[in-house]
């Protein structure tokens, strides 16, 4: 059942090309340049008149929100606020009838996240799911929504309906953005080319395996991991940072690579790893000066760049590549490497990959 897998975290993670493909398959007609889904088609006019979009998720599908909101706002031009279910379900939110709640959830079950839509509908909101499991109670409950198709996830720690989730929204993203006119014709289709070739650039990304598992060997006995992002990334740092604690209880944290001025780089020494999301698109020399400032008070940097990339080599300790897209796109494949880092790390320090301790599946209680 494990397919040959030592573990279902593994197996899941070497499942993404084929479940992001599954997500667009039938929905992205690049010949006709069309994004097809009917639950946004049926109610465009209510997403075109939205006031705002309001996310509403838990743990790694909150970070997929986060992501989303970056390609909202960037694409579509829709104001977008990203909550935790639990933290907006219990402070009395100022929610209209002009606001359009999506929520998103691999097993459709988390209690808080199902509490938030219920009152997000009381107060005349529309609501729109992306659930991975058909059937689920957050799908009956929403008004419309969207699958992520990404096939059982079996592991505890999400891996496939992260990048789906993802993919998903950014489909409805570039659909939006499209119905709306903020984004040209040609952008639009650039999008939909580079869309359909992320599964083959997956694939790629997959190759580094044996190297993430070295650079796990150096590292899988640091008390402390930090982990940096910006912009699309800084959602891709949060959720390596969760992948880690998770499953081989090392204590990490995800940081926007320019708060660390702000207080973690009094953490900085030479016993502390920190992963840096480094791609060439995305404030780029930015995140190349965080890196020196980082290097100059001797912290160990796990650089992930772009494949090519010149700059950051030269700083970092270890560099992972994974290939060049668009800015958008990108959390699809920096979120590999690190999915490959924590799986490594815990497999070396004999953890349960699948059934860490403390966590459940899906998370019933509120
Ligand atoms: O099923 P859901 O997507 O609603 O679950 C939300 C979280 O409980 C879940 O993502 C959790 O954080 C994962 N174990 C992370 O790997």
């Amino acid at each position: 059942e494990k397919g040959g897998y030592d573990h279902f975290m593994l197996k899941e993670i070497y499942e993404q090309p084929k479940a992001i493909n599954d997500t667009y398959r039938g929905r992205l007609l690049r010949d006709e340049a069309i994004i097809k889904m009917a639950g946004i088609e049926d109610n465009m006019k209510k997403f075109l008149n939205a006031n705002r979009i309001i996310i509403v998720a838990c743990g790694t599908s909150w970070h997929a929100g986060l992501v989303a909101e970056y390609i909202f706002e960037d694409l579509a031009r829709i104001p977008v606020e990203v909550e935790y279910a639990s933290e907006f379900r219990y402070r009395n939110p100022v929610i209209t009838e002009n606001d359009i709640l999506i929520a998103i959830s691999q097993s459709g079950e988390t209690a808080d996240t199902l509490a938030a839509i219920k009152l997000a509908k009381s107060k005349g909101a529309f609501v729109f799911g992306v659930c991975n499991v058909v059937g689920s109670s957050i799908a009956r409950e929403s008004d419309a929504g969207a699958y992520t198709h990404a096939g059982p996830e079996i592991g505890v720690a999400s891996t496939k309906a992260f990048t789906t989730q993802i993919t998903v929204l950014s489909l409805i993203a570039l659909r939006l953005a499209r119905a709306k006119g903020t984004i040209s014709s040609s952008d639009y289709r650039h999008h939909l080319l580079e869309l359909e070739m992320i599964p083959g650039k997956v694939e790629e990304a997959l190759k580094s395996d044996a190297l993430i598992k070295s650079i796990s060997q150096v590292y899988k006995d640091s008390p402390n991991f930090l982990y940096l992002g910006r912009g699309y990334n800084f959602p891709v740092a949060l959720e390596g940072a969760l992948k880690l604690k998770e499953i081989s209880y090392i204590h990490a944290e995800g940081y926007p690579a320019a708060e660390m001025k702000h207080g973690p780089i009094a953490l900085i020494d030479e016993n502390m790893p920190i992963v840096v999301i480094a791609t060439k698109k995305g404030h780029y020399e930015k995140v190349v000066s965080n890196i020196q400032e980082i290097k100059s008070r001797k912290g160990k940097i796990i650089g992930i760049v772009t494949e090519g990339d010149v700059q950051v080599k030269e700083l970092a300790d270890h560099v992972i590549e994974v290939p060049e897209t668009l800015e958008p796109l990108t959390p699809l494949l920096t979120t590999i490497p690190l999915q490959l880092l924590s799986y490594h790390i815990a497999v070396m320090l004999n953890k349960n990959v699948d059934q860490p301790r403390n966590l459940a599946k899906s998370v019933t209680v509120e």
